[in-house]
């Protein structure tokens, strides 16, 4: 049984790796903890609550950082997610509250409670991992690993030509994720960019679970459209869900690893840089890293049917 914390920015795309997390049997989802990042953290902390209230279950939500370590907030991408992040369905308010620990305060209180166990599934900006780290730099050598949705090595950005979303919101947060001595393992668009849900997929889902498919059908008209208009794809990529499938089928992705820096400005902002060539290079911001795993290969029909089996099993009847 694989114990997770899934620290998410809701998001039509976190919906999906929460619901498959949720349904998962392999998946002990120990609570969410929110960010800002493809809407505010008010507006996530208030999704993460509907999510879990949608699903009939009754586990934790911490709400986490509302700006990034140092950078601006930029402004929410509602374009890609709706104002509400949920491609502006506008439902009704959660009746849940948040817990009152803070997202940070509940990974530090969960992880120190459960050493060697947790996985930390982070599927948007950062800064709930770094604060945790703030908080308590012990937990570094008692999570079981970090994986993250996010960054990008080699293949094409989303925010820039070398930046990803998650990591671009945050850098300064990135960087120290990347530095602490744990285990990360990267799951960024070199193979998200390779997974793509459509909308037969979809209706598929709203037929067979009633609880939530309806919901996520409707949603993913919204995300689908925007990516369609942008990418030559009929669907969406399924970003976030590919790192709740590393957790329990990581053989599902082939992975290189090296030192990692995010940059924190310039040009290449945001950008998740691997020192994955055998060179001694005079330049040394990588020394004295830890080497972190990057996912650059994927099955992408193996990851396909994990969310489509999580999405209709009888876990939603
Ligand atoms: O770049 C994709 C990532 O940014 C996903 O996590 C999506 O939800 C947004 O947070
Ligand atoms: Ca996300």
């Amino acid at each position: 049984m694989n114990k997770i914390i899934l620290d998410t920015d809701p998001g039509i795309d976190d919906a999906m790796a929460i619901f498959t997390a949720m349904a998962h049997p392999k998946i002990d989802l120990l609570g969410l903890t929110t960010t800002f990042g493809n809407v505010s953290v008010e507006q996530a902390t208030q999704n993460a609550l509907t999510l879990v209230e949608m699903a009939g279950l009754d586990i934790p939500v911490a709400k986490g950082v509302e700006t990034p370590w140092v950078k601006d907030l930029n402004p929410f991408p509602d374009f890609v997610h709706g104002a509400d992040g949920f491609g502006n369905l506008n439902l009704a308010a959660p009746k849940t509250q948040p817990i009152t620990a803070s997202a940070a305060q509940f990974i530090v209180d969960q992880v120190n409670a459960n050493p060697g166990e947790i996985s930390l599934v982070a599927v948007g900006p950062l800064g709930n991992l770094a604060a945790a780290l703030q908080i308590d730099p012990s937990i570094s050598a008692k999570v079981k690993q970090v994986v993250l949705m996010g960054g990008v090595i080699a293949a094409d950005g989303n925010v820039s030509p070398v930046a990803e979303a998650n990591i671009l919101s945050d850098p300064h947060a990135a960087d120290r994720v990347m530095a602490a001595p744990w285990p990360v393992v990267i799951v960024g668009l070199d193979v998200t960019h390779q997974v793509v849900l459509n909308n037969a997929l979809f209706a598929k889902i709203a037929k067979e679970n009633a609880k939530v498919g309806q919901f996520m059908a409707d949603a993913s008209k919204f995300y689908i459209k925007f990516y369609s208009s942008i990418r030559d794809i009929d669907g969406c990529y399924a970003h976030d869900v590919s790192a709740v499938a590393y957790v329990v089928e990581p053989d599902i992705f082939g992975t290189i690893e090296g030192e990692v820096c995010v940059a924190t400005e310039g040009v290449a902002i945001g950008q998740t840089i691997m020192s994955r060539f055998d060179i001694p290079y005079p330049l040394t911001f990588w020394s004295g890293r830890p080497k972190q795993k990057a996912c650059m290969q994927v099955d992408s029909k193996r990851l396909i049917e994990l969310f489509e089996t999580s999405m209709t099993s009888d876990y939603w009847k």
